[in-house]
């Protein structure tokens, strides 16, 4: 029974099955209205828990529509609602919830929490983000790039700002599917080193680079995020805000890069800030195509996690 906690816990072979099947999935319902069944139903009488103890527009949304197009059903339940936010063990709740439905999806805040519950779970569990990774926005992120320029293996990613969750799987992901990242950032929010390490032992060219407009020169993608992550203390904020303001991606960064390169965000976006609006909204950004693939990307995910 296959947990889906990490990019690179998770094996090549498999992570390129879940791109091919998103990808046939999603052609396969072009068109139709989201609340239309697929034509294969795979999670007909399953039962899935989505657990969150933080915000969430896109997971919350996209997981829960993914599964009922693959006829399933779905309850969302918030963390501090639970007794797992008022002191029950987390293995207890692991096992308690493996009574009642086939798979848990969770975003929380400590990895720990993510791993204790899939040591104690019986079923499936999905990582919907924590404080260290976010596995299931970078499937969503391969399989856009792939439907925009082809394969990605061998081109040059640019993460610009903080090096954090999302910035971790996407290292992740460097290893696994074969592409370079450049991370561009003050040394400070540098990306967890081990992270680094792994993806250079899996042939990735990793390279850190802190001024951007050298940074993104040849990139075929540029990724940036929130400046303040939603695990990150507010009291933190005007100082991360001063030390990342080098790092607004705006017209003039893109212009280094050229018009080929693509711009990513996993959203929320706070326009202005760590982008502009003319990029957000500019012909070379796929924002919302990332967004709308968090569902199909998820569905084989789910999938990939049940058999089925
Ligand atoms: N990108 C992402 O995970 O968005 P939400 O926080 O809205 O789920
Ligand atoms: N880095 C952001 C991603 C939100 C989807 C956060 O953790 O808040």
């Amino acid at each position: 029974m296959p947990h889906f906690l990490d990019i690179h816990t998770t094996a090549k072979s498999d992570l390129r099955a879940m791109i091919d099947q998103a990808r046939d999935m999603k052609s396969a319902r072009a068109g139709r209205p989201k609340g239309t069944p697929d034509d294969e139903t795979p999670l007909t009488n399953h039962m899935v828990a989505l657990i969150f103890e933080k915000p969430s527009t896109r997971t919350r949304v996209s997981f829960d529509v993914g599964v009922r197009q693959m006829g399933g059903q779905t309850m969302v339940l918030s963390g501090s609602e639970m007794q797992l936010g008022h002191g029950e063990t987390i293995a207890d709740t692991a096992r308690v919830l493996s009574r009642y439905v086939d798979m848990i999806m969770i975003r929380t805040f400590e990895e720990s929490v993510l791993l204790e519950l899939s040591e104690y779970a019986s079923v499936p569990v999905i990582n919907g983000l924590t404080n260290r990774t976010h596995p299931c926005q970078i499937m969503a992120d391969i399989l856009t790039f792939e439907e925009h320029r082809g394969s990605i293996a061998g081109k040059k990613v640019v993460w610009v700002g903080d090096g954090n969750n999302v910035c971790a799987s996407f290292l992740h992901a460097a290893g696994q599917f074969g592409f370079n990242l450049t991370f561009s950032g003050p040394e400070v929010l540098d990306p967890d080193p081990e992270f680094v390490a792994l993806a250079r032992e899996q042939g990735a060219q990793i390279e850190i680079i802190r001024d951007p407009a050298r940074a993104v020169a040849g990139a075929d993608l540029i990724v940036a995020d929130t400046w303040v992550s939603m695990h990150d203390s507010q009291s933190n904020r005007e100082r991360r805000h001063n030390l990342l303001r080098p790092y607004q991606v705006n017209d003039a960064l893109m212009a280094k890069a050229g018009p080929d390169a693509l711009f990513m965000h996993c959203l929320p976006a706070h326009r202005e800030e760590e982008v502009t609006n003319a990029v957000m909204d500019g012909p070379q950004s796929v924002v919302f195509d990332e967004a709308e693939n968090r569902l199909h990307a998820q569905k084989a995910v789910m999938r990939y996690c049940l058999g089925l």
